[in-house]
């Protein structure tokens, strides 16, 4: 070889060295975003990243392929990191109309989507982005690939079209829905109140059905440690669970009547249960991560070997990551793996344990 051929396949080298680059725009819950950083930063080495709406979402510039990024984001299984949208188009400007039909262009041209596909299109807006709103945005945007004649659906889609705008620029991407970590627009998981629904918490144990793939209807008879007002009780009465509710506070009236429930008002650290007497323990006690723990473990003689534990942990002030180590080292020493920690879109201050008794 030529010392110029040589160098020619030096400079394709270089060429693809430099493509091996990704850009993401990152999602947790407000004041998480420094966590999800982490999180990428242990997996990717140093990441440059720049904040795109106050302390929950990211620009971060990885250095790998979208690809490969992608693989090892879902197989690390991050906590914290709860959606991610591939950024592949990005233009700087004022008018968000005309930056928009810019996008739209790309989209359409990228030929993923036309006819006979199922698109959803998701657009979101940082904080200091004034114009238009977003759900207006998004009629734009469908008007703008209404040529393409994709069908536009809001869940099943084949690709996911995200667009994110902000005071300066918009930022736009198509994905895969099982590529963003979350199919929901910011993995922003939104349930329909109900009517009569007890309490917001409810929505906590539905996500986590949904999170980590559970079918709470396949038990048979669990425990709600930390129970009242009731809305983690009343979705597993309502998936034809046998219930035992325990708290020193009161459940809601309208559950009291309810043949499937056993209601003791007790501090849950008084109680003697009976071994194996549950397949399924769930705890939502918004309390000292370490006393719920002690908790617990007290009772897992209760759970049956196979058994399902589902709990919150309240994450106190700071190292929230030191703190969830700590946890799953303790629960994994009482016989409890864990099969899944995510901070939920429904979790405040707090992350949701999956885990399974051996
Ligand atoms: C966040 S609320 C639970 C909400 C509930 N998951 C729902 O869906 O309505 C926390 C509850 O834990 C209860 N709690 C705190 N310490 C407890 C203990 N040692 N034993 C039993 N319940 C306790 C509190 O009384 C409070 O009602």
């Amino acid at each position: 070889m030529s010392e110029h051929e040589k160098e020619n396949v030096e400079q394709a080298d270089l060429a693809e060295t430099v493509q091996e680059e990704s850009l993401f725009i990152c999602t947790a819950n407000r004041d998480f975003a420094a966590y999800a950083q982490e999180e990428l930063r242990r997996l990717f080495g140093s990441v440059k990243s720049s904040v795109l709406s106050d302390r929950e979402v990211l620009l971060v510039r990885l250095n790998t392929g979208t690809e490969d990024a992608v693989r090892q984001i879902a197989d690390s299984r991050p906590v914290f990191l709860r959606h991610i949208q591939p950024v592949q188009f990005e233009r700087q400007g004022e008018n968000v109309g005309e930056l928009l039909s810019e996008a739209a262009a790309f989209v359409a041209g990228s030929g993923l989507i036309g006819a006979g596909i199922k698109a959803a299109l998701q657009v979101r807006k940082s904080e200091d982005a004034g114009g238009e709103s977003a759900p207006k945005l998004k009629e734009w945007l469908e008007e703008l690939l209404r040529a393409t004649e994709a069908e536009f659906v809001s869940a099943g889609a084949d690709w996911i079209v995200s667009v994110y705008v902000t005071a300066g620029a918009v930022y736009a991407g198509v994905s895969r829905p099982e590529d963003n970590l979350s199919d929901w627009s910011g993995g922003a998981v939104r349930f329909r109140r109900e009517e009569g629904q007890l309490s917001r918490a409810k929505f906590k144990l539905l996500e986590a059905e949904r999170e980590f793939g559970l079918d709470l209807s396949a038990y048979r008879s669990a425990v709600d440690i930390g129970a009242a007002p009731g809305g983690w009780t009343s979705l597993l009465l309502e998936r034809g669970l046998k219930v035992t509710a325990v708290d020193p506070a009161k459940l809601h009236p309208s559950l009291l009547k309810m043949p499937n429930l056993t209601y003791i008002r007790k501090n849950a650290a008084e109680m003697k249960f009976r071994e194996n007497e549950f397949d399924l323990l769930v705890c939502d006690m918004s309390w000292s991560p370490k006393l719920m723990v002690q908790l617990v473990t007290g009772l897992l003689h209760a759970l049956t070997p196979g058994g399902t534990a589902v709990v919150t942990i309240k994450l106190m002030h700071k190292k929230p990551m030191a703190l969830i180590k700590e946890v799953i080292a303790s629960f994994e020493e009482s016989r409890l793996q864990v099969q899944g920690a995510k901070q939920l879109f429904h979790n405040r201050e707090e992350i949701t344990l999956y885990m399974i008794k051996y």
